[in-house]
């Protein structure tokens, strides 16, 4: 592609050590509801631009972290202060980039506000403890220190709000970061990173690698190599989060992985059929089921599995698809590359499988329509919602994560075969069951190996300050959000002082008591 010419098109570059730095190869950013709407053009930088940004961020490091916390945090409120001040800009920025509707780009600024909400005065804290010694006059006492130079790579279905969900909690523990947006989310990139800059960081604090993903790849093993890099948070594929945790562990490095998802969303034979099929509707096509939470597979009680088919394909049919600034259920997909993948998943549907839920599949065109489609679909990115019903756990498509507007429906008459097929594809991120008996909700949360887990809600729409993370192929144990991530971001240091002036040895130069064990009641 020509390099940058257009002076109606931003262009957008790294920011390394407060410096913006131009890479060679430039990247066109595409309005995916109207292809034919540049929304930016960036210059991507490679392996080097990421390992100079860990050196410039290495370099800000300790200065950051002399910052007293309680200063750090009065940087969080500021940038909370300006996100909210310019909430309907970047959400529809958000709109544009990748085609999420405006009331849940919205949603997704203000998950931004309530993690400074929450992080602002964590400054004030970051409680360390004060311990007994097993000896006198000696002190024992635990410290939160930050781990150093943290690399963010995170992707664009959450192109705002996962970020912040990592930069903000590593930034108020006094790490610095290299932050690496998705490729195809560039603006996005480049606007969230002027609001932090402009919350009052000081140039190496916080440095933005626009790349793609084997430059990236490239750029970790190399400042690993060379000791500027000290941290890793990953948000995206299942696949990549292995090949980054190989990486990480080769250097005794524990990543933070946030990775894919096959969310089940249980609905028991005493569940209020509306409000599961409600909440199916919104897990399964929200994002058109873009999000690492959205729903897998629902997973119906024999006694309901017909009518709660029947009801959730007449909800499906009549909701509205289409231009995102409008009242929708879904709008476009974020990009080329997620129509395509999602074109290959309709591939896993089989014989035996009956399909619902649209007049087509696929890409929505003139000659493939949509009833009710709001705008023109060739226009942009639109896919068809799919409904799958008659999936078993031997299918492919129960044990892959679909990324898109597809859902698919199995069937169980005992608890048991409902447990195993919520679990039994090795994801275990976020997990909802409907029932109206505690006692349901309850073993179903005993047994069931997702991180996360609704009664009666959404796979989907995590609160900003419970932990968010999963096991098994979702994830390596780590938690973002709230109190929990601060572990990703600090280690414990424990310090011991000893005022004795002698050299009092721990273990052996302990004072012990005298008691009786031979002593019994003696009143029978
Ligand atoms: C993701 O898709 O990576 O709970 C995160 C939710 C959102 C976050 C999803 N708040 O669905």
């Amino acid at each position: 592609m020509a390099p940058i010419t257009s002076t109606d098109v931003p262009g957008i570059a790294s920011i390394v050590g407060g410096d913006v730095v131009r890479g060679e190869h430039v990247v066109r950013s595409l309005n995916p509801a109207q292809l034919d709407d540049v929304v930016a053009e960036a210059a991507l930088g490679d392996a080097s631009t990421f390992v100079d940004a860990c050196r410039a961020a290495r370099g800000a490091q300790h200065g950051w972290a002399a910052t007293p916390a309680p200063v750090r945090g009065r940087a969080i409120a500021a940038i909370g202060r300006l996100v909210e001040d310019n909430s309907e800009a970047l959400a529809r920025l958000v709109t544009r980039e990748i085609g999420k509707p405006y009331p849940e780009a919205l949603g997704e600024v203000q998950e931004i506000v309530d993690t400074c909400d929450f992080f602002l005065s964590e400054g004030r804290r970051l409680y360390g403890q004060t311990v007994p010694s097993e000896m006198p006059d000696k002190q024992l006492f635990t410290f939160r220190t930050p781990v150093g130079v943290a690399a963010i790579i995170t992707a664009g279905n959450f192109p705002v709000a996962v970020p912040a969900w990592y930069l903000i909690p590593a930034l108020l523990c006094g790490n610095t970061v290299v932050w690496k947006p998705a490729d195809y989310t560039p603006a996005l990139g480049e606007a969230l990173a002027q609001l932090f800059l402009h919350g009052g960081l000081p140039d190496g604090v916080l440095n933005v690698v626009q790349a793609d993903g084997p430059a990236t790849f490239e750029g970790i093993e190399r400042a690993l190599g060379e000791g500027v890099l000290d941290k890793v948070g990953f948000t995206g594929s299942s696949e990549v989060g292995a090949r980054i945790g190989e990486l990480c562990g080769r250097h005794l490095q524990s990543p933070c992985l946030e990775l894919g998802g096959k969310n089940p969303l249980v609905v028991m034979a005493d569940a209020d059929l509306e409000l599961a099929v409600e909440g199916a509707l919104f897990s399964g096509f929200a994002t058109a089921g873009q999000r690492c939470t959205s729903l897998g597979t629902a997973i119906v009680h024999d006694a309901l599995h017909d009518e709660f088919l029947e009801g959730f394909t007449a909800a499906v049919q009549s909701a509205v698809i289409g231009d995102p600034m409008s009242d929708v259920l879904y709008g476009p997909m974020i990009s080329e590359r997620f129509t395509e993948r999602f074109e290959g998943w309709l591939g896993l549907i089989r014989d035996h499988h009956s399909v619902s839920g649209s007049t087509g599949q696929g890409r929505i065109t003139s000659d493939n329509p949509r009833e009710g489609f709001v705008g023109d679909p060739e226009a942009g990115l639109y896919c068809h919602p799919t409904i799958v019903a008659g999936v078993t756990a031997e299918d492919e498509i129960y044990s892959t994560e679909t990324f898109g507007p597809i859902v698919g429906v199995a069937r169980f008459s005992t608890f048991d075969e409902a447990m195993e097929l919520a679990n039994g594809h090795g994801y275990g991120l976020s997990a909802s069951v409907y029932t109206t008996s505690p006692a349901h909700a309850f073993r179903f949360r005993e047994r069931c190996s997702a991180g996360m887990i609704s009664v009666n809600n959404s796979t989907s729409g995590a609160e900003a300050h419970l932990p968010f993370g999963g096991n098994g192929k979702s994830g390596n144990g780590g938690r973002l959000s709230g109190i929990w991530v601060i572990d990703q971001f600090t280690r414990w240091q424990a310090m011991n002082w000893d005022y004795a002036g002698k050299l009092q040895k721990a273990q052996m130069d302990v004072g012990e008591l005298s008691g009786d064990p031979a002593y019994r009641l003696g009143w029978d």
